[in-house]
């Protein structure tokens, strides 16, 4: 190969723009570290009548991916177009062709990853993917090259970005959850389509990427015990505050002990939690992304910065591209495990489920303000082992027909107790509206 690392662009979007800015504006840095200049010649888009002059020459401009996977001179190719397809099928067709590939999706990566990282490795070339999760956060590169010699134990992340603003601003502005998804979306921080933002669908994507890595496991996103933040509302971030917590959608991922010393399952989860206003992950606010790794000899790691937007994501993609330009140029691709083993020693690890969780919860039930209520309460709680450490009745404005709030915040107790609690106290009268059960984390 003569000494240039030739890139085509599928994609030139926010971070496909952001992409091109920094190759352009660093270009000079960027040869002296890799060694070669980087060219990008063809950069693929969909919208014929976007303005793209600033950062697109018109000879590199193409609306044919053809142009990118069918020529013989690219070397890496760069997908940053996002979602499932056409990306699942140019990823494929590229390695195949035996191009390495960067990209920054980590829908693809969770879905398919398994499948896409096994082509790479039969063809000998990279699939890199720092992108994908936490933007310009280094986390991929910590978990695979970093703490090769560790074992890691768990892991406790701030991974969406989106759904962190809304909840800063609930928790400090006292804002519902509606005027804070409409303010993230003003300020750019939430798509037309926010769903897989708010809903936790993005989060355990990230959480699957980051456990496989981790805990060098063969991980789906079904794997993930899933749940929101839509049901969210200000006042449980009010009662938080009242017990020096803050509401936080986290993404935790732990190596449960087994038998004789032996890996026993993992935990997976995505959720909101009550986490302590002292807890590092607290101070993570806004559109900022965080994740804690504690690892059995490093002890803990906090990692944190912006986990999305053009500049924080893009300069991710770059190193990537320096990185498997190295690899190119020293005929070493495919020299460090893409996802810190190789795909023959990922290990099959048994999932906890959801249920078998055990931990300490918040409790908030809306109630009408009548004799025997909280007695019928408590009694259902004691059926169901659920031992109760703290209890609070808000007292009663003079006149209001509006429920009164009882909380109860519980010592460790077992996922399924707490959903069967909470069934049978929805059948209970005197109930004004469904409980609420949102996890008590120490993060
Ligand atoms: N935005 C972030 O902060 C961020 C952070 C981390 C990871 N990511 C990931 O990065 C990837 C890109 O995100 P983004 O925010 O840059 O998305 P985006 O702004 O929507 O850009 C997507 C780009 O792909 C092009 N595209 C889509 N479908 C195409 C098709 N069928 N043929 C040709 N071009 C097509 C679009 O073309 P047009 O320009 O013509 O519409 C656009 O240029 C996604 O996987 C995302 O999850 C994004």
């Amino acid at each position: 190969m003569d000494r240039v690392i030739r890139v085509g662009l599928l994609g030139c979007g926010v971070v496909g723009t952001g992409t091109l800015q920094i190759l352009r504006d660093n270009a000079a840095s960027l040869t002296r570290r890799l060694g070669a200049p980087i060219e990008v010649r063809k950069v693929v888009a969909k919208d014929r009548d976007k303005p793209r002059h600033d950062v697109v020459r018109p000879e590199q401009l193409s609306f044919d991916p053809e142009d990118v996977l069918g020529d013989p001179e690219v070397d890496i190719v760069v997908e940053l177009a996002g979602g499932l397809e056409p990306a699942g099928s140019w990823v494929r067709r590229a390695l195949k062709a035996d191009k390495s590939v960067v990209t920054a999706n980590k829908f693809l990566l969770a879905e398919h990853g398994h499948e896409l990282f096994g082509l790479a490795e039969d063809h000998g070339v990279d699939l890199y993917f720092e992108a994908a999760v936490c933007g310009g956060i280094p986390v991929i590169r910590v978990l695979r090259e970093a703490l090769a010699s560790d074992s890691v134990l768990a892991l406790r992340g701030i991974v969406n970005g989106t759904s962190n603003f809304i909840l800063t601003r609930m928790q400090q502005d006292g804002l519902d959850y509606s005027v804070a998804l409409a303010q993230a979306q003003e300020a750019g921080y939430a798509e037309a389509d926010p769903s897989l933002d708010v809903n936790g669908g993005d989060a355990s994507h990230k959480l699957t990427i980051l456990a496989t890595l981790a805990f060098g496991a063969k991980l789906v996103p079904s794997d993930v015990a899933v749940e929101g933040i839509e049901h969210l509302t200000a006042l449980d971030m009010k009662m938080a505050a009242r017990f020096g917590r803050v509401v936080k959608l986290l993404a935790t991922g732990r190596s449960l002990p087994g038998w004789d010393g032996a890996p026993g399952p993992l935990d997976l989860r995505v959720h909101p939690a009550l986490i302590p206003t002292t807890s590092p992950l607290a101070s993570v606010s806004g559109a900022l992304n965080a994740v804690h790794i504690e690892g059995e000899r490093l002890g803990p790691c906090l990692l944190t910065g912006y986990g999305a937007g053009a500049m924080p994501t893009a300069m991710s993609v770059v190193s990537d591209l320096v990185d498997v330009g190295r690899n190119l140029l020293t005929h070493a691709s495919g020299r460090v495990p893409q996802r810190a083993v190789s795909s023959a020693h990922l290990a099959r690890r048994a999932v906890q489920a959801p249920t078998a969780h055990v931990g300490r919860y918040y409790l908030r039930f809306p109630i009408l303000d009548r004799p025997g209520v909280l007695a019928r309460i408590v009694g259902v709680l004691g059926a169901f082992d659920v031992p109760i450490e703290h209890m609070l009745q808000e007292s009663r404005t003079p006149g209001s027909k509006e429920p009164v709030q009882v909380v109860v915040l519980t010592h460790a107790a077992r996922d399924g107790n707490i959903r069967s609690t909470i069934s049978e106290v929805q059948r209970l009268s005197g109930i004004a509206a469904p409980p609420v059960a949102i996890r008590l984390e120490e993060a």
